[in-house]
């Protein structure tokens, strides 16, 4: 329930793990959710210096911080122990390579796509649902794309497929988890400018507002999905793209 007296996007006293906390978004998340009051478990495959450097030193200081491959069940299962309950999971880590679907090693590509956009979500979400539903409430903010809809602007095959996955999956989770007071939300973002972007050949003259997102731009939609103002919200994927794609 929302208190009249709070913010509704207050996140006092809430503990959130951000995977991909390294990345542009997952970083422009972790500050917003520290401004917003949020105690952070940060963690990231790129390693904790990476981390430090992204958020900086004395948020970095503030947090629990991890270099861990969110693919690995196992990993992530050992983190879901030394962290206990947490109110809060938002999963940014995610690869999109650019490469040829028809090229003999392409098999590798889309392993590592899986493993990093489907089974890191998957460990994610199991590893710390259970506390949560335990608890009788949380919150869980995966991260789609447009290119889960309609296929992506520059984006390939293997990053589409598991997109679109993660769309259908909050939904399957949301439903899950809602009689425990727990909402899943995801997040459906348009092109942002962060190194997944960068020098990618994106043509921002193509897109309707003229400019990609600011990674701020999608995380002040996660914050917003782990605050009381979003009490109501669940099973719902944010289209935060610019105009680029109605559907
Ligand atoms: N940038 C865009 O245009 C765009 C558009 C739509 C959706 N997205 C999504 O937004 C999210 C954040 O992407 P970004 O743009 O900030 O990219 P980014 O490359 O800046 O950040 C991704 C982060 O995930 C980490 N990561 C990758 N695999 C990991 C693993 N197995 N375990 C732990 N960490 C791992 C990387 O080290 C990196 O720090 C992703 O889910 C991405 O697919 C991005």
């Amino acid at each position: 329930m929302m208190s009249s007296e709070k913010s509704p996007f207050d996140l006092t006293g809430r503990r959130i793990v951000i995977a991909g906390a390294a990345g542009g978004i997952g970083s422009a998340t972790a500050k917003l959710c520290a401004q917003q009051g949020a105690t952070l478990v940060l963690v990231d495959i790129a390693g904790k210096d990476r981390i430090r450097e992204r958020v900086g030193a004395e948020l970095a200081d503030r947090s629990d911080i991890h270099s861990l491959d969110t693919g690995s069940r196992a990993d992530v299962t050992a983190l879901a122990k030394q962290t206990g309950c947490v109110y809060g999971l938002i999963d940014m880590a995610a690869i999109a390579p650019h490469d040829d679907w028809m090229a003999e090693d392409w098999e590798e590509s889309l392993d590592r796509v899986i493993r990093a956009n489907v089974k890191g979500p998957i460990n994610l979400t199991r590893a710390f649902l259970p506390g949560m539903m335990e608890a009788g409430e949380g919150r869980i903010v995966l991260c789609g794309s447009v290119a889960g809809w309609m296929g992506g602007l520059r984006t390939g095959p293997h990053y589409a497929f598991a997109k679109g996955g993660i769309h259908s999956f909050v939904r399957w989770l949301a439903n899950k988890a809602a009689p425990c007071n727990v909402l899943v939300n995801g997040i459906a973002p348009g092109p942002v400018e962060t190194a997944m972007t960068e020098g990618k050949g994106y043509d921002t003259s193509l897109y309707p507002l003229k400019r990609m997102a600011k990674p701020e731009e999608i995380a002040a939609t996660a914050v917003f999905l782990c605050g009381a103002g979003s009490g109501y919200a669940s099973g719902a994927i944010f289209d935060i793209n610019g105009a680029t794609h109605f559907h």
